[in-house]
């Protein structure tokens, strides 16, 4: 089968039937926005949509990038490709894509990703499993941040997912001026902050947001490696 990509930064188009299809069924619901709120994101202008299609039309894959101004930082929001489909290259083929297009459009600019970590139970094979998902990114080249990630609660402080990880995608030189595997916190910090208010509606004063910002903050910059390494 062949697919082509085709990016849409508009609501409306193939959104609903890429949500409903390729996406919705991929993720558990916690750890995916309503379709409405993906759709206020291209609204603003801040989204961008790859969609894979295949000979016929249909959605076979995608992904979806939110674009955070203040910070720079570009998030992959979700990846995925339909369960018949996995495994034959089209995954590693979006994220090429979708990281080209970013890059070039945002340049200079920081590509985050948040996963379950492997250390998380294989929730439902719909899901895919968290230790293949991760050897997916780092054969991209993305690195873990070694940080005490958890999601923010979409929709509000309860809905947290602990038990994630925070990846670099990409990270322009800029983002890494000591070391190359030191990511500056100042945009972490920045996107952390106007994340959690968006997402939570509210600034986080709890212990577990200070130990992610204290993390984030700590001199020479945020480690960052292959899972297990980057400590
Ligand atoms: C992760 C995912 C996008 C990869 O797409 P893909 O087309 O299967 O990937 P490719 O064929 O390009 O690359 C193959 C690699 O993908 C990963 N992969 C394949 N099937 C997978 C599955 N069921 N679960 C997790 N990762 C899988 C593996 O790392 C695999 O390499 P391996 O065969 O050496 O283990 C896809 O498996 C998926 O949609 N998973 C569910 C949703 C998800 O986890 N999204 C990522 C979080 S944003």
């Amino acid at each position: 089968m062949k697919y082509r990509i085709v990016e849409q930064t508009r609501p409306g188009g193939l959104l609903a039937q890429v949500y409903r299809e390729v996406l919705a069924p991929a993720f558990p619901p916690e750890e995916i926005e309503s379709e409405s709120s993906v759709a206020e994101t291209l609204e603003a202008g801040l989204g961008s949509l790859l969609v894979a299609v295949d000979e016929s039309g249909k959605p076979a894959g995608a992904a979806f990038g939110r674009w955070w101004e203040a910070s720079r930082v570009q998030m992959l929001v979700n990846l995925a490709v339909g369960p018949g489909t996995r495994g034959h290259g089209l995954g590693g083929r979006l994220l090429q894509d979708a990281v080209d297009v970013w890059r070039e459009r945002y340049d200079p600019c920081l590509i985050v990703a948040e996963i379950e970590s492997p250390d998380a139970r294989m929730v439902h094979e719909a899901y895919g499993d968290p230790r293949r998902r991760l050897g997916f990114y780092e054969s991209a080249g993305a690195r873990v941040l070694d940080l005490p990630y958890f999601q923010p609660g979409i929709g509000g402080v309860s809905r947290r997912v602990n038990g994630m990880l925070l990846l670099a995608i990409h990270a322009d030189p800029s983002f890494t001026p000591d070391r190359p595997d030191r990511l500056s916190g100042k945009p972490l910090r920045s996107f952390m902050t106007d994340y959690l208010l968006a997402a939570e509606g509210q600034a986080p004063s709890d212990w577990d947001a200070k130990a992610l910002f204290k993390a984030i903050d700590r001199e020479g910059g945020v480690p960052m490696g292959r899972w297990g390494t980057s400590a």
